[in-house]
């Protein structure tokens, strides 16, 4: 069955990528972006690939942009919009905190709450978050990050029972990907070097942080999207998905022996 499916911070990246391969399933894509010079890029892109997508700017943070949801009759709300935030919770800044949680986390539940009142209202629906395995492992110096994933992964299992006790036939979903290379983890590490300075714990380490870090993404990140696009599709169309997407299956199976030995 075709769907509508809209998809936020499609404007790079995993979004873009998801985007693409639903189109080429032949659903009604709303590809919504963060700017719009990356609406004007990824319209100008599927033209150049002859694919069919509808292409909407839509901040999340943005009352005005969310309300724009309320239009659409949209059958599965993909959740993938986020942004990287680093640094020891011993000394970051609590507003770059508050940013990166106001993003991750209430901008997304305020699109999914508006998302939601069509679905609940036409019986049907799939709500997907995009989370991280850093939402079920603690990442020392990706906490700013890392806190906002648990509390995504959470909401999912949370609203799943509440969706389900409700009985309106709406789905919810949490996709995890491992480390995959779209810049995102670069950009994420590189973000407490802009204030880490004489004054931080961790001054004396920064150059070996630097380097280890680098080396860490090297070794883990997936150079390519495919298996986590392969989810997103995967949990898109299924009738029940699972509560649960990880990819790639390597890193996902990291994480069960890491919780499950709780190293
Ligand atoms: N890559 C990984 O290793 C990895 C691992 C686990 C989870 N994830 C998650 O996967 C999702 C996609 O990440 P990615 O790797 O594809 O990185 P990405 O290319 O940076 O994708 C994130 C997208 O969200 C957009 N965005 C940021 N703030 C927004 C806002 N307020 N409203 C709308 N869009 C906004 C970004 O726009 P700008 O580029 O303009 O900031 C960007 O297009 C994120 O939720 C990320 O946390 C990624």
């Amino acid at each position: 069955m075709k769907k509508t499916i809209l998809i936020t911070g499609a404007g790079t990246g995993i979004g873009r990528d998801a985007a693409f391969a639903l189109a080429a399933r032949g659903h009604r894509v709303l590809a919504t972006t963060f700017s719009l010079a990356q609406a004007d890029a990824l319209r100008a892109e599927a033209a150049s690939r002859n694919v069919v997508m509808e292409v909407h700017k839509l901040d999340i943070t943005d009352a005005a942009d969310r309300a724009q949801i309320l239009d659409w009759p949209v059958d599965v709300l993909i959740n993938n919009a986020g942004m990287g935030e680093s640094g020891s919770l011993a000394e970051v800044d609590m507003e770059r905190i508050r940013r990166v949680f106001e993003i991750n986390v209430f901008a997304t539940l305020a699109l999914t709450q508006l998302a939601l009142r069509g679905m609940i209202a036409r019986g049907r629906g799939t709500v997907l978050f995009v989370s991280s395995i850093a939402g079920r492992l603690p990442m020392p110096f990706l906490m700013p990050y890392s806190m906002t994933k648990f509390a995504l992964s959470a909401a999912a299992a949370g609203l799943r029972e509440e969706m389900d006790q409700l009985g309106k036939g709406v789905q919810v979903a949490v996709i995890e990907p491992g480390a995959i290379h779209t810049g995102f983890n670069q950009q994420m590490s590189d973000s407490k070097y802009a204030w880490m300075d004489e004054k931080s714990y961790f001054y004396g380490q920064m150059a070996a942080m630097k380097a280890k870090e680098k080396r860490t993404f090297a070794f883990l990140e997936a150079r390519s999207t495919d298996s986590i696009v392969a989810k997103i599709v995967q949990a898109s169309e299924a009738a029940r998905p699972r509560l649960r997407y990880v990819a790639p299956w390597a890193q996902g199976v990291m994480v069960r022996l890491a919780r499950i030995f709780g190293v």
